[in-house]
C-alpha cells in the first residue's frame, strides 16, 4: 500500500462540484484582483478566527513581513522567536530590517518556551513572534504578559495553525496581529500561494491593507511605499469554498491523530503531546525518536512518505551564521531537529492507511 504525505487530488475530487463553479465565476467576471470574492472571504475568515479585521495577502511570508512593518518593526530592532521553524518566519524579520533573536523551545510541543523569553529582551527588542508549530498553539498567556510588561508587539505566526485554539479561543488575534499561510498543503490551502493577516486593532488593519497594496489608501495617493502583496480573487474563491469544510477537516485530522496515538502506544517512539491549554489541529503529526533517518528510509521502503519539519534548526543554518550562534546554543530545538519525523496527515487519510503506517513502524527494528 502507498501512503502519500498529503493527498490534494482526493480532496479536490471531493469538492470539485463547489470549486469549479467558484473559479469559473471569477474568470467570467474578469475581476481577478480584489473584488467581491476577496471581500467576502476576508469577512468570513475574520469571523472564523474571531478577529475584527482580516486582510488577504499573497503568502504567509508576505503576511509576516507586512505585519512586522505595520507594527513599526524596522532597522536595528530585534524580534524574539524560536529557532525550529520554517525559514520564512525569520526571513520576514530580516526583510523588515530587524534581527531575529532566538529563544529555546519547550520539549513537549517544540514551541517557544515562555520562561526563557525575558532573558533575551534587550533595549532593541520590539516584538515577540511565537510560532504555533505543527498546528499547536504556543503558550500565549505568559507571552502576552511579558509583552505587556515590556511594551512589545506580539505577532503570531499561525501559518500552520488554522482553527487551532488556545484556552478556547482561535489563534491569530490572540496577540496584536496574526499571520496565516494558505500554501496548498496547509490545513486551509489555496491553489497557489496566499496568506492572511488578522488583528483586532483597526489602525494596524488599515496600515496592513495600505502597505500590502503599494502603500495606497486611495487610488494614486501613496502616503508611503508598500508592497504588491495582494491575494488574488481566484485564490480567495477557492479558499472561501474550502473554509466551509475546515472545521470538519480539522476534526478528521484530530481523529487520525488519536488513532495514530493509540496504535503507536508502547512502541519506541514519542507521540505528540497536546498541551492542556491547546486544541491542536495537527497540520503535522510528529513523532520523535533517535533513529529518525533510519525509520524514514524503512517507511519509504514500505510505501509510506514521511517528512522532516525541520531537520536543521535555523540558528545552525549558514544563512544565519552572522547571528553568532552555534551547536549547543538551543539544545531543545536541536534535539527536536534531530528527532522529529512527520507521518502522513491529511483529512482524507483512511483508517487502513493509518494502520499500514503504524504497522510499518511496529516492524522497524
Ligand atoms: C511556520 C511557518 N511560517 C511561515 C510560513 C510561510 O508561508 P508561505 O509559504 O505561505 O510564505 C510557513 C509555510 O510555509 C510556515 O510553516
Amino acid at each position: 500500500m502507498n501512503v502519500p504525505f498529503v493527498d490534494l487530488k482526493t480532496q479536490y475530487q471531493n469538492i470539485r462540484g463547489e470549486i469549479d463553479p467558484a473559479i469559473g465565476e471569477v474568470v467570467s467576471s474578469a475581476w481577478f484582483v480584489g473584488g467581491p470574492r476577496l471581500k467576502t472571504f476576508e469577512e468570513e475568515f475574520a469571523s472564523f478566527c474571531g478577529a475584527g479585521h482580516a486582510i488577504g495577502v499573497s503568502s504567509g511570508t508576505a503576511a509576516l513581513h507586512v505585519a512586522l512593518v505595520a507594527a513599526g518593526v524596522g532597522s536595528g530592532d530585534e524580534v524574539i522567536t524560536a529557532p525550529n521553524t520554517f525559514i520564512a518566519s525569520t526571513e520576514a524579520i530580516t526583510l523588515a530590517g530587524a534581527r531575529p533573536v532566538f529563544v529555546d523551545v519547550e520539549p513537549e510541543s517544540c514551541n517557544i518556551d515562555p520562561g526563557l523569553i525575558e532573558k533575551a529582551i534587550t533595549g532593541r527588542t520590539r516584538a515577540i513572534m511565537p510560532i504555533h508549530l505543527y498546528g499547536q498553539p504556543a503558550d500565549m498567556d505568559p507571552i502576552l504578559e511579558i509583552a505587556r510588561r515590556h511594551d512589545l508587539t506580539v505577532i503570531e505566526d499561525a501559518c500552520q495553525a488554522h482553527g487551532a485554539e488556545y484556552r478556547g479561543n482561535k489563534v491569530g488575534p490572540l496577540g496584536h496581529i496574526g499571520c496565516f499561510s494558505f500554501y496548498p498543503g496547509k490545513n486551509l490551502g489555496a491553489y497557489g500561494d496566499g496568506g492572511m493577516v488578522v488583528t483586532n486593532d483597526p489602525d494596524l488593519a488599515g496600515t496592513v491593507r495600505m502597505l500590502s497594496n503599494h502603500g495606497q489608501k486611495e487610488k494614486n495617493r501613496h502616503p508611503r511605499e508598500g508592497f504588491n502583496y495582494r491575494l488574488d480573487a481566484i485564490q480567495a474563491a477557492v479558499l472561501g469554498v474550502k473554509l466551509k469544510h475546515l472545521e470538519r477537516w480539522n476534526a478528521m485530522r484530530r481523529d487520525h491523530a488519536r488513532l495514530y496515538n493509540e496504535l503507536l502506544a508502547g512502541l519506541d517512539v514519542k507521540t505528540p503531546v497536546e498541551k492542556e491549554f491547546a486544541k491542536h489541529v495537527f497540520h503535522l503529526y510528529i513523532i520523535r525518536l533517535s533513529r529518525r533517518d533510519e525509520l524514514a528510509e524503512h517507511l519509504a521502503s514500505r510505501g509510506v512518505s514521511a517528512g522532516l519539519h525541520y531537520p536543521v534548526a535555523l540558528h545552525l543554518q549558514k544563512a544565519y551564521a552572522r547571528l553568532g550562534y552555534g551547536p549547543g546554543s538551543f539544545p531543545e530545538a536541536e534535539a527536536c531537529a534531530e528527532q522529529v519525523l512527520s507521518l502522513p496527515m491529511f483529512p482524507e487519510l483512511t483508517e487502513a492507511q493509518i494502520r499500514h503506517v503504524a504497522g510499518a513502524i511496529a516492524a522497524f527494528r
